[in-house]
């Protein structure tokens, strides 16, 4: 067993990396259980701590595949889920955040994950016709009764977290965050850093686009969501190519990969930022849980931002309907 440094979200310590355990349900295409267990058990062996779901996940498939790989060994492990989609996968999205729905969805993700408490509890989007302070009332009320240990957001915007903090204090929000997605800069993550809160960049690899195996969506499931993503579409694609062919050479010169040279940008956003790149294969646990270690000198972040500026990305992160449940 070897370990990785550790960071603070809020109150929490966790690995300054996590594992994204999304794939292993959904999203992407078809999994292995085996090979996704074995996946999360080297990453407990390799020191990441914070293993990241959700409900929402593959049906509840994700928290149950995670629930059976810590089972013997809870003690390595932070969880990491979240509550707040009400729909299935492909029906329309219902999003709740109701306090009589913060509770069901909490012993209901206990059950699953089959543990008598989550480390951390994220409601995955904020419900816009509910008031936050009702849904943290809920989420708070969870941690007196021991079933929850700290609170996250994922998606909130900057008045958002404001008004959920002063309710009870958020630990983390879990929100977007890589080279081609830096909506949060401006204004999300100065609130965070204010208050104390740590954040949780998903999709740091830009949904694996960052590392360069995917020129096409040829060859991706017909269910895969990145076929439903602009950043994937036809035109768009060319041009995003671009960037990550400039990138694969600049972290040649380095001597790592392109997704490492992507995550270490990440990693070096400040000492209060967790990425949880997401993967199925021990292969690339192991590289990136290797770019935790890879230092970057102003120049080489000042290279970076030079071949991938923010402004070059063609086309939007989500499509419109998925954007439209992100809190503004
Ligand atoms: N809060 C939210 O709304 C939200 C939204 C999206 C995701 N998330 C969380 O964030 C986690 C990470 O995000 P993500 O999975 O969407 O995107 P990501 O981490 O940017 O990329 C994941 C993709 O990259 C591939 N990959 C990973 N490491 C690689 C490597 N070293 N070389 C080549 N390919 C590699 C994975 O392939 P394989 O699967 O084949 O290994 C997968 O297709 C998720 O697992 C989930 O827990 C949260």
């Amino acid at each position: 067993m070897t370990s990785i440094p550790t960071r603070q979200l809020g109150d929490l310590t966790v690995s300054a990396q996590g594992l994204g355990c999304m794939g292993m349900s959904h999203g992407y295409g078809a999994s292995d259980d085996a090979e996704s267990i074995a996946t999360i058990h080297r990453a407990l062996d390799l020191g990441v701590t914070l293993l990241d779901t959700s409900d929402f996940y593959g049906a509840g498939h994700n928290e149950e595949l995670v629930g059976r790989a810590v089972a013997d060994r809870r003690d390595r492990a932070v969880i990491a889920t979240k509550f707040g989609f009400a729909n299935k996968l492909g029906e329309p999205t219902a999003i709740r955040g109701d306090a009589a729905y913060v509770r069901q969805a909490c012993d209901a993700s206990l059950r699953r994950l089959g543990v008598d408490h989550i480390d951390l509890y994220y409601q995955h989007r904020v419900d816009p016709d509910v008031p936050i302070e009702e849904t943290v009332g809920a989420m708070a009320e969870l941690v007196a009764a021991g079933k929850v240990r700290h609170l996250g957001l994922s998606e909130a915007s900057a008045a958002t977290i404001r008004r959920a903090h002063a309710v009870h204090p958020i630990a983390a929000l879990q929100s977007e965050w890589s080279l081609w997605t830096r909506d949060l800069e401006e204004e999300i993550a100065p609130v965070c850093r204010e208050l104390g809160i740590g954040i949780v960049p998903f999709s740091p690899l830009g949904r694996g686009f960052l590392t360069g195996r995917y020129t096409s969506v040829e060859g991706m499931a017909e269910t895969d969501v990145r076929r439903t993503q602009p950043r994937f579409a036809d035109g768009n694609l060319e041009r995003n190519l671009a960037i990550v062919d400039k990138l694969t050479e600049l972290a040649a010169e380095k001597g790592v990969t392109a997704g490492q040279l992507a995550l270490a940008w990440v990693q070096h956003r400040g000492a209060d930022v967790v990425p949880i790149p997401g993967t199925r294969r021990e292969k690339y646990l192991r590289e990136n849980v290797a770019a935790v270690a890879i230092g970057l000198s102003a120049d080489d972040l000042a290279a970076i931002d030079a071949v991938a500026p923010a402004d070059a990305v063609a086309g939007t992160r989500y499509d419109a309907s998925s954007l439209s449940f992100v809190n503004r």
